[in-house]
């Protein structure tokens, strides 16, 4: 009877995590649209593993050359999910030099073919605006059928 019961989520967790769609497994508190949406995109939380995230939300008041703190009883909220639901593949999971997706062994070798001189152009503005280039991000859409490179 038991065993019935824990088959299907046991299959469920044993599903493998693809690149293309990064799936959520748990819908995201409205705190995170609200807060970590507002500068840049949402970023999936499985692109990046556990340590990264909570250094992230425990540095916010000094985030990337901003001010993005927020009060405690949000901070928990989102770091909780945050953990929840980060990697757990070792591809995403390893440590992200500087808590940036964009410094992960993964996303430089996916990222090879986009010229230095392609991050810069004035619509893209760098490798952390994900939605510019890949069209479907906002639904953790990255497959390379979704993917539009600006020409300036
Ligand atoms: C006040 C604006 C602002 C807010 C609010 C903000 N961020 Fe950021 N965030 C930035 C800036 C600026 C960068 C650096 C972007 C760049 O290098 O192009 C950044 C970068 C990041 C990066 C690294 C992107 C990369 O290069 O891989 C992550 C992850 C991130 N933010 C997560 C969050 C989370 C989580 C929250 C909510 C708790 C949040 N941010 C709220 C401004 C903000
Ligand atoms: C300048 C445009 C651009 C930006 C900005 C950009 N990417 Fe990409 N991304 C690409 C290109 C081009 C590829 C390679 C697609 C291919 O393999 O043909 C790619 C590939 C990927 C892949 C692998 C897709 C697959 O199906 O194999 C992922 C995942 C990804 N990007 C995530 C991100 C994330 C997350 C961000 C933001 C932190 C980002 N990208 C920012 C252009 C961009």
């Amino acid at each position: 009877m038991k065993t019935y019961f824990l088959l299907p989520l046991l299959i469920l967790l044993a599903m493998p995590v693809s690149a293309a769609k990064m799936s959520t497994p748990s819908k995201a508190p409205k705190s995170y649209e609200v807060e970590c949406a507002s500068c840049h995109m949402a970023y999936p939380p499985g692109l990046l593993g556990q340590k990264n995230w909570q250094n992230i939300l425990a540095g916010l008041d000094k985030h990337f050359g901003v001010d993005a703190s927020i009060d405690a009883k949000t901070q928990t909220e989102i770091t909780q999910w945050l953990i929840k639901n980060a990697a757990t593949k070792e591809k995403y999971s390893s440590f992200a030099p500087e808590n940036r997706i964009t410094k992960s062994a993964w996303f430089i070798r996916e990222h090879d073919e986009v010229r230095a001189d392609v991050w810069k152009r004035d619509a893209i503005k760098g490798p952390a605006n994900c939605s510019v280039c890949h069209t479907d991000a906002a639904n953790g859409g990255f497959s390379e059928n979704n993917i539009r490179i600006p020409s300036k």
